[in-house]
């Protein structure tokens, strides 16, 4: 792939981005209950027609208590994932190591921001939203993978979570102001974190068998397969929080509905965004050729 990212450029650039959990979260600030959280691109409720637009807002904001609890569960494998990789060479290239543990050190901080913000949400919200899990049990899967195979599953997690905000957020003057403030912050630490994930992946197919790759990416479908069941018990659990907020009665065909639409956002949210983004696509195609192909011919599922 062309690029001319390198751990020395990304390392000063995030040496210049020095947020802290307590400016976004906390004290005054708080979550605004009368916004939408979650731009209309990914909540994709406001179809449902037979929902009060009062309703909708509420099952926006579900998405996003949803949004936050999945990140904090994604970045649950990515800080090991870095870590691991990062271990076995802490000497020689000086930006290389500190890039990488800059990198982990982000990425525990933004597990404790989603948790934070979570925190907030469940505290002012009014009713319990269920969330999948254990996440130990979803990492222990993911992680079960080999390096590369989780380098591409994640590279897709990380290019999402900017395509998100620049494709639905940044100009959103709608959405409250405190999430996207969240989702900024994140985005600004995230833009090093994919260059990161590049110059990572393109160490360990330097290093591996055409077998090896292969296998890598049969690997992110299985991860991405794994995900998506996830993403459809996660699709009740959105549902059923909605019922139990709003006490509405949802009748047989509209409880389908919402739940068809709730999902097809979700595919979108944390699938689709990913195997239709181009860098990603780009480095896919770089590694090889027909990978690219086939993420291409499944991803009209996803979108
Ligand atoms: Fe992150
Ligand atoms: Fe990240």
């Amino acid at each position: 792939m062309h690029h001319n990212y390198s751990y020395q450029t990304a390392l000063a650039a995030s040496d210049r981005i020095n947020w802290k959990i307590e400016d976004l979260i906390g004290g005054d600030k708080k979550l605004d209950f009368t916004k939408p959280f979650m731009p209309e691109s990914l909540a994709q409720v406001k179809q449902l027609s037979f929902l009060t637009d009062e309703e909708k807002k509420t099952l926006n904001q579900i998405r996003g208590h949803e949004y936050l609890s999945m990140f904090g569960l994604v970045e649950e494998f990515i800080l090991p994932y870095v870590v691991d990789h990062a271990r076995p060479k802490l000497s020689g290239d000086d930006y290389r190591v500190r890039a990488l543990l800059k990198f982990a050190g982000e990425e525990a901080k933004h597990i404790h921001l989603f948790k934070r913000f979570r925190q907030e949400f469940e505290n002012d919200f009014g009713s319990q939203c269920d969330f999948i899990g254990p996440a130990e049990d979803i990492s222990r899967f993911v992680l079960g993978h080999s390096s590369l195979g989780v380098g591409i599953a994640v590279l897709h997690i990380e290019w999402i979570t900017l395509r998100h905000y620049i494709e639905g957020v940044q100009d959103n003057q709608d959405l409250d102001p405190q999430f996207k403030n969240l989702l900024k912050s994140h985005w600004l630490e995230e833009s090093q974190h994919t260059k990161l994930d590049t110059l990572m992946i393109e160490e360990l197919v330097r290093n591996a068998t055409s077998q090896e790759i292969d296998q890598a990416f049969k690997e992110y479908g299985e991860i991405g397969a794994f995900l998506d069941q996830g993403i459809q018990q996660q699709a009740e659990f959105d549902v059923e929080s909605f019922v139990r907020a709003t006490g509405r009665n949802l009748s047989k065909s509209e409880r389908e509905e919402t739940n068809q639409a709730v999902l097809k956002g979700m595919r979108w949210t944390y699938l689709g965004t990913g195997m239709t983004h181009q860098n990603f696509l780009d480095t896919v195609e770089a590694i090889k050729p027909a990978a690219r192909k086939q993420i291409e011919e499944m991803a009209p599922m996803f979108c």
